[in-house]
C-alpha cells in the first residue's frame, strides 16, 4: 500500500528522497520506522526521525552528509549515526538488526539482519511499521505483522508473547501509548503484560533504566490515567510494595494544569516537575534521599522533592494579610520553582493563586537597569553593602515605587548619602 505521505510537509519528503536516491546509489535499502510510521499514519506530529538501513547505516548516513553539507554525529560503537540537513531536519540512521535478549530484563545481542527481523524485535505491531524510501517503490508502506490493521482497530499488540519479559520498560509504553492514543490493550497482550507484573518483571531492570521510562508518563497529556491504569494492574508496586500515591491531590493538579496550559503566561511551561512532586506529594523526607539514589533521580528532582515539607507552611504564609510584593518576594524567591507552580496547582485559596501568580508573571521577572559601576560612580565601593543596596532597589522596584533608570538612580544616590552618614 502506498502511504499518503503528505502530512509529512513538501521540505522534509524532499530530505527523505534523497536518502533513497542516495541508499540506491550504494545498493542499499532504506525505510523510515517505527513511532514515526505510527504517527504519520494517525495525522499525528512526530519529530523522531529513524531510519534503518539494509546496508551500511553509517556509510549512507556519511554519504549523505557530504553532499548536503550536513552535520553528522557518527557512533561507530552502535553502528548508528544522527545527520541534521541544514534545514534543521534531525534523522537517525541505523542498520537493520537482529537481536536477542541473553537474559530478561537485559540489554538485547545485537546482529545485522533484514527489515523484516528489525521490525519483529519491536515491542508493538503498530511500532513495527515501515516505509520504504527507495526511488521505485518511495512511500509503500511495509506492513508484516498487520500492524496496519491494528491501527485502525486501536489495539496494542505485542509482535510476541515475551516482549514485557524480555524489555519490561515496554509495559510503561504500553500503559503511555495507550492513553496518548486512545487505544486499548488487545487481550494476549493484557493477558501478558499482566503475567509479567505479577513475576515483578520490572525488577530484572536497572531501577534508573526503569525510572527513565517511568517518568515519560508525567510529560503525557493524561498523566493522572496513566498512573491509575498502572496502579490498577498492580504496576506502582516497583516504587516500593505498597506505595499509593494521593490520588486526590494529582487529579486537582491535572485539572489546573489544564486550564493553566490555555493561559499565555503559562504556554511555555513544562509540568512534567509538577507531576512529579504532586505523584510523591506523600513521601516522607527520609524517605526521598534512598529513593533518589536508587532511581538515579537527578539533582533538580531530590531538589524539588525536598521542598515537599515546606509547602503546608508557604501556603500558609501566603495567606497572611497586608503582604507587599516585595515581601510575597522575600518569601518564595528561596523556594524551588517547581514547588511554587505545585502551589499554584495544589490550593484553592483565591489570595495565594494571585500571589503566586503575580510573582511567577511579574515581581520574579523583575529587575534592575541600574548596575553596581552606578553605585561606585555614587561613590560605593563593591561588598556585601552594595548587593544589599541592590536587593533594596529591587524590592522598592518590585513595590512599585521606581519605575524607570532615572528613578533608580535617584533612590540609589538617597539610599548610598544615608548609609554614608550612617
Ligand atoms: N522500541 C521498542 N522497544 C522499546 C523502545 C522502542 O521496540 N522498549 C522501538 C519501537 O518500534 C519504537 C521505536 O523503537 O517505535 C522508537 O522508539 P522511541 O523513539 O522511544 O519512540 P516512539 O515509539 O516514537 O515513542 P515516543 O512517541 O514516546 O517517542
Amino acid at each position: 500500500m502506498k502511504m499518503d505521505l503528505s502530512i509529512i510537509g513538501k521540505n522534509i519528503l524532499k530530505d527523505l528522497k534523497a536518502v533513497g536516491v542516495e541508499a540506491e546509489r550504494l545498493g542499499y535499502q532504506a525505510y523510515f520506522v517505527g513511532g514515526v510510521v505510527r504517527d504519520v499514519l494517525l495525522g499525528r506530529p512526530s519529530s523522531d526521525w529513524d531510519i534503518v538501513v539494509e546496508g551500511q547505516a553509517i556509510e549512507l548516513a556519511k554519504a549523505l552528509a557530504a553532499f548536503y553539507k550536513s552535520r553528522l554525529t557518527v557512533y561507530e560503537s552502535f553502528g548508528t549515526a544522527t545527520l541534521t540537513w541544514p534545514n534543521g531536519f534531525v534523522v537517525d540512521f541505523a542498520m537493520a538488526r537482529r537481536e536477542y535478549y541473553p537474559h530478561p530484563g537485559s540489554l538485547p545481542i545485537v546482529t545485522s539482519g533484514s527489515i523484516k527481523e528489525d521490525l519483529f524485535r519491536r515491542d508493538f505491531t503498530i511500532n513495527a511499521l515501515a516505509v520504504v524510501l527507495n526511488p521505485q517503490c518511495f512511500g509503500e508502506l511495509q506492513d508484516f505483522y498487520g500492524g496496519y490493521d491494528d491501527l485502525k482497530k486501536k489495539k496494542l499488540r505485542v509482535m510476541h508473547e515475551k516482549s514485557f519479559l524480555d524489555d519490561p520498560t515496554r509495559i510503561l509504553r504500553a500503559i503511555r501509548f495507550e492513553s496518548r492514543l486512545d487505544f486499548h490493550l488487545e487481550v494476549k497482550t493484557l493477558r501478558v503484560l499482566k503475567a509479567a507484573l505479577a513475576k515483578d518483571a520490572p525488577a530484572t531492570v536497572k531501577p534508573p533504566r526503569y525510572f527513565a521510562e517511568f517518568r515519560k508518563i508525567f510529560s503525557e497529556r493524561h498523566p493522572v490515567a496513566c498512573l491509575k491504569r498502572l496502579a490498577d494492574l498492580n504496576g506502582l508496586e516497583f516504587i516500593f510494595p505498597g506505595f499509593k500515591p494521593d490520588w486526590t491531590i494529582l487529579s486537582r493538579v491535572e485539572k489546573v494544569v489544564r486550564k493553566l496550559k490555555k493561559n499565555k503566561s503559562y504556554f511555555s511551561k513544562n509540568w512534567s516537575g509538577v507531576f512529579l512532586l504532586a505523584f510523591f506529594a506523600r513521601m516522607r523526607a527520609q524517605q526521598v534521599a534512598s529513593f533518589a539514589k536508587h532511581f538515579h533521580l537527578t539533582k533538580k528532582e531530590v531538589f524539588s522533592l525536598s521542598g515537599l515539607g515546606e509547602v503546608p507552611a508557604l501556603i500558609k504564609k501566603l495567606q497572611l494579610p497586608g503582604l507587599r510584593r516585595s515581601d510575597i518576594y522575600e518569601i518564595l524567591d528561596p523556594v524551588d520553582l517547581e514547588i511554587i507552580y505545585f502551589i499554584r496547582t495544589l490550593t484553592s485559596v483565591n489570595m495565594v493563586t494571585r500571589r503566586v501568580d503575580d510573582f511567577l508573571k511579574k515581581s520574579r521577572l523583575a529587575s534592575l537597569r541600574i548596575t553596581g559601576e552606578d553605585l561606585k560612580d555614587l561613590g560605593l565601593k563593591p561588598g556585601r553593602e552594595m548587593g544589599a543596596l541592590l536587593h533594596t532597589l529591587l524590592m522598592h522596584k518590585i513595590n512599585g515605587k521606581i519605575k524607570n533608570y532615572q528613578g533608580e538612580k535617584a533612590l540609589a544616590s538617597q539610599l548610598v548619602f544615608q548609609y554614608q552618614r550612617g
